[in-house]
């Protein structure tokens, strides 16, 4: 460790996003890996690890398959690369809808080994009873309403919710069972502007948007979709780089300078400092 002094910086916490509601917009990203971590911490509030880590890092084709073990991995980078920023981890599917038990035996696992100020757990009908055991238990929880792509599998592929009446009404409903629960914050993911606005509305807790407009309290988006790091992406993403196109530029040039020997150059090789005698 460096002798120099290292500055302290208080990590934003849970009290403080549910302090946001209605204020300046909550700033999030997904995180899934140390570096990264570090450059999204300067400019987010919250960073999520996600379980599209199963997708977007491992190449899964749904997040059904994500472990707890992955999530305290990658959890872990993510602490080691930020300071600042609170971070959250998702919890994966199968390790929380047990009951109430299960889910506090994991969530406390998944915060001791990683350190994160708090977990995400999807808001189905029946989470909020286990939202409620968690937070009282002295773990922060965030909710997740509307599409949830842990249930990808019931729902046959991942669509927008809460088009028709009765959909509509079973999306608020979670989201004010979840906010009620005790949850510090709720992602709203693929739902219409109006639905997002009658949440956000509805309930006193700060609602973060991913595909669910500018109604929401705050915006969340998967990192390397933001960065263009796919060839495709939802209607709801900006994509604010081309890192497909930059790596590709990149690893073209590379194997170009390699195949023609222009690399590595004397500037990049090492030298002995005594001739060598052969
Ligand atoms: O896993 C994830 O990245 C998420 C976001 C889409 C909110 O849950």
């Amino acid at each position: 460790m460096s002798s120099q002094k290292q500055e302290a910086v208080k990590r934003i916490s849970a009290p403080d996003i549910r302090a946001r509601k209605g204020g300046e917009p909550i700033v999030c990203l997904t995180a899934y890996d140390a570096p990264t971590a570090a450059l999204l911490d300067d400019h987010c509030d919250l960073l999520l690890v996600g379980d599209s880590v199963g997708m977007v890092v491992h190449g899964m084709p749904n997040t059904v398959g994500v472990t707890l073990e992955m999530m305290i991995l990658h959890g872990q980078a993510v602490m080691r690369g930020s300071r600042r920023a609170m971070v959250v981890i998702d919890m994966p599917f199968g390790s929380y809808e047990g009951g109430k038990e299960q889910a506090y035996q994991n969530c406390a696992r998944v915060m001791k080994e990683t350190g994160a100020q708090g977990v995400k757990v999807e808001s189905g009908p029946t989470v909020a009873e286990t939202i409620a055991y968690l937070v009282q238990r002295g773990i922060p929880v965030m909710g997740h309403v509307g599409l949830r792509p842990q249930a990808v599998l019931t729902d046959g592929a991942f669509k927008a919710k809460g088009r028709t009446d009765e959909e509509r009404l079973r999306v608020l409903s979670e989201a004010e069972a979840t906010a009620d629960a005790g949850a510090f914050a709720v992602v709203i993911e693929g739902v219409a502007e109006g639905l997002a606005r009658e949440i956000t509305l509805a309930i006193d807790k700060p609602t973060i948007g991913i595909g669910a407009s500018s109604a929401c309290d705050g915006q969340i988006l998967v990192t390397p979709d933001m960065l263009g790091l796919f060839d495709w992406t939802p209607k709801f993403v900006r994509r604010y780089a081309d890192l497909r196109g930059d790596i590709d530029r990149a690893v073209g040039a590379y194997a170009a300078d390699v195949k023609a020997r222009r690399f590595p150059a004397e500037v990049e090789t090492y030298f002995s400092k005594k001739p060598v005698t052969p």
